[in-house]
């Protein structure tokens, strides 16, 4: 009896502390530095056709909405605080983040990662470079030396042109139909060879469309399969999702 009651004694307390470990260590996944990191290619259209408000256009072409740095699980790190311990470093602050520090990078930088929704002022595409450094940027590697993570970031856009990679596998912005997600996820992941994320939004009639693509890194920039295949296009693996294009009645 005795025997018994110590043995289930002894059971309970390894459950408890079993689950106060693991607690723990999910926690523990998900603070301090990044384990990969997000970049997003924005369809432009897509971003400023949901009736919310309205942009300059058109831009015919993908352009950077920016570098995630995530945890394991597709957890995306909370932006920069002291308490956070995202970084051992100490970043650069994002009012710091201005044309005069990216000259080297600044062509770049206008051409692949405006504001989309003023894509012409100049002024406004650097509030898009702070308000990106002040969410993301702070906790990314090097981040006393924000070129890093701007570079990182072009380099993949300089990497491939995907508007054209998308138009050859016959993947054509229109305005009368969509195309099947999954061909469309294809198309991306056998040119690069690893499982991309296809992130799709609504259009102001209510109708799924391709909104941006993300492409997943190990720290050291060698590519890694996203965690998620589609992010918010539909029940369906094979769902039919716009692709709209930036001219009208094309
Ligand atoms: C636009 O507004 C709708 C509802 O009015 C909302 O569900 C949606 O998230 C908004 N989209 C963006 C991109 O803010
Ligand atoms: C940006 O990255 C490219 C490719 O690694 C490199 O050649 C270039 O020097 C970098 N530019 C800056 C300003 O760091
Ligand atoms: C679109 O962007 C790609 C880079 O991703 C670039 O190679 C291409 O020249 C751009 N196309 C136009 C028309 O600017
Ligand atoms: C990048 O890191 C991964 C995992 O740590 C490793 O397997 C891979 O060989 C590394 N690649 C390079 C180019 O260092």
């Amino acid at each position: 009896m005795v025997r018994k009651s110590h043995v289930d004694y002894l059971l309970l307390n390894i459950l408890a502390i079993t689950i106060i470990s693991l607690a723990f260590h999910t926690k523990a996944l998900r603070t301090g530095r990044y384990n990969f990191y997000k970049i997003l290619l924005r369809w432009p259209e897509s971003f400023c056709n949901t009736g919310n408000f309205t942009c300059e256009r058109p831009i015919s072409n993908f352009t950077i909405h920016g570098l995630w740095p995530m945890y394991w699980g597709d957890h995306s790190v909370p932006s920069y605080s002291t308490q956070n311990g995202c970084t051992r470093t100490i970043p650069r602050l994002p009012d710091e983040i201005t044309r005069r520090l990216l000259v080297s990078i600044l062509l770049d930088m206008d051409k692949y990662w405006p504001n989309v929704k003023y894509h012409r002022y100049f002024a406004q595409n650097e509030h898009f470079w702070q308000y990106e450094w002040e969410q993301h940027g702070m906790c990314f590697d090097q981040s006393n030396y924000p070129i890093y993570y701007f570079n990182t970031t072009l380099n993949l856009i300089r990497r491939f042109n995907l508007l054209d990679l998308l138009i050859t596998g016959g993947i054509i912005p229109n305005s009368y139909h969509g195309y099947d997600v999954s061909s469309i996820a294809d198309i991306v992941d056998n040119f690069l060879q690893v499982q991309v994320e296809i992130r799709c939004n609504e259009d102001d009639q209510g109708l799924i469309q391709l909104y941006e693509i993300a492409i997943c890194h190990l720290r050291n920039d060698t590519l890694t399969p996203c965690p998620y295949r589609f992010t918010n296009c539909g029940e369906s693996d094979h769902e039919e999702v716009r692709f709209p294009n930036p001219f009208r009645n094309i």
